[in-house]
């Protein structure tokens, strides 16, 4: 099986280790409920390194009050045997009471890529959680590199300037979204969809072409996402936001725009908040 370490200081001697013995070292980082697209992500780590370490840890400080941290799904033994399917990686499961001890009293302050009107308007306290977290798992894994999945692109963003802003030697690599047959990002939150739901949940990255294409093909990107929020409406979607940002700040687009833009949405189906995302290359 895998070896799993449960201790910062564990994970850390062992990648102390590998890099003496002159091997490139990658990490994953996850909360588990592992699926293809996070498979997509160990695979990338073993083609550019050495040694790949997957970090499994529900981090209970990016959720709200009365967001699914209890109900978020926990499936470790399905997930080491997925792991093995992929390939050799060290396992870093670390207890909540390891990560966050009595006494804990520190976090990350972010501006700059967190704080633009997306996730950030509707999850305020998110990414000070995530970026916390990640800071604690790239200071113990002292990796080479990271591999993070552009399905949480705000996420990866977010990420990329923390650890360029605290001098962090790790190089975030983005990696492309993974999808189900029809087109769905995959998500550990897919599950929590009935089948009905499932089937409708189609029309988001469906909805997201159509309007990328749109403003490919020259529409306004304002007309263009009010369209897109109208279809997803009509489907049954709660829509949050859908919106074409500049793809690197993630600020609102200019009136002149040869920026690389994004489209971005965030929209609940029932009670699943589904998030997705897609370039719209220039013509
Ligand atoms: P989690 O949601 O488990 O995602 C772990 C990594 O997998 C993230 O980098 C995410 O973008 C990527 N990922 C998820 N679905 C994907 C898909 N369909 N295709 C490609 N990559 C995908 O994101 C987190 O965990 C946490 O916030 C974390 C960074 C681990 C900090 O707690």
């Amino acid at each position: 099986g895998h070896d799993i370490v449960r201790k910062p200081g564990e994970l850390r001697a062992w990648s102390r280790a590998w890099r003496t013995a002159g091997e490139r070292v990658a990490l994953v980082p996850t909360m588990g409920a592992l699926h293809e697209g996070h498979l997509s992500l160990l695979r990338r780590a073993r083609t550019e390194a050495d040694r790949a370490i997957v970090s499994i840890f529900v981090n209970p400080t990016q959720f709200a009050p009365g967001e699914d941290l209890a109900a978020y799904p926990r499936t470790f033994a399905a997930d080491l045997a997925a792991i093995a399917s992929v390939g050799e990686a060290l396992v870093y499961a670390p207890e909540a009471s390891d990560m966050y001890p009595a006494g804990f009293a520190t976090a990350v302050s972010l501006a700059g890529p967190a704080n633009v009107g997306l996730e950030d308007r509707f999850r305020p306290t998110h990414f000070a959680g995530v970026a916390t977290v990640v800071a604690k798992l790239f200071i113990a894994a002292e990796a080479e590199i990271a591999l993070f999945g552009e399905k949480d692109y705000q996420q990866l963003k977010v990420v990329q300037r923390m650890a360029a802003d605290l001098d962090i030697a790790t190089e975030v690599i983005g990696c492309p979204t993974v999808r189900e047959a029809d087109g769905l990002a995959m998500s550990s939150r897919n599950r929590f969809l009935s089948l009905e739901d499932r089937r409708r949940a189609a029309v988001l990255p469906s909805v997201m072409a159509t309007a990328a294409e749109r403003i490919r093909a020259g529409a306004e990107h304002g007309a263009a996402t009010a369209e897109g929020a109208a279809e997803l409406q009509r489907a049954g979607f709660d829509v949050e936001y859908i919106e074409a940002r500049n793809a690197d700040t993630l600020l609102p687009l200019g009136r002149i725009s040869n920026e690389r833009i994004r489209l971005l949405v965030a929209a609940r189906m029932g009670t699943t908040r589904l998030i997705d995302n897609m370039p719209v290359e220039s013509a």
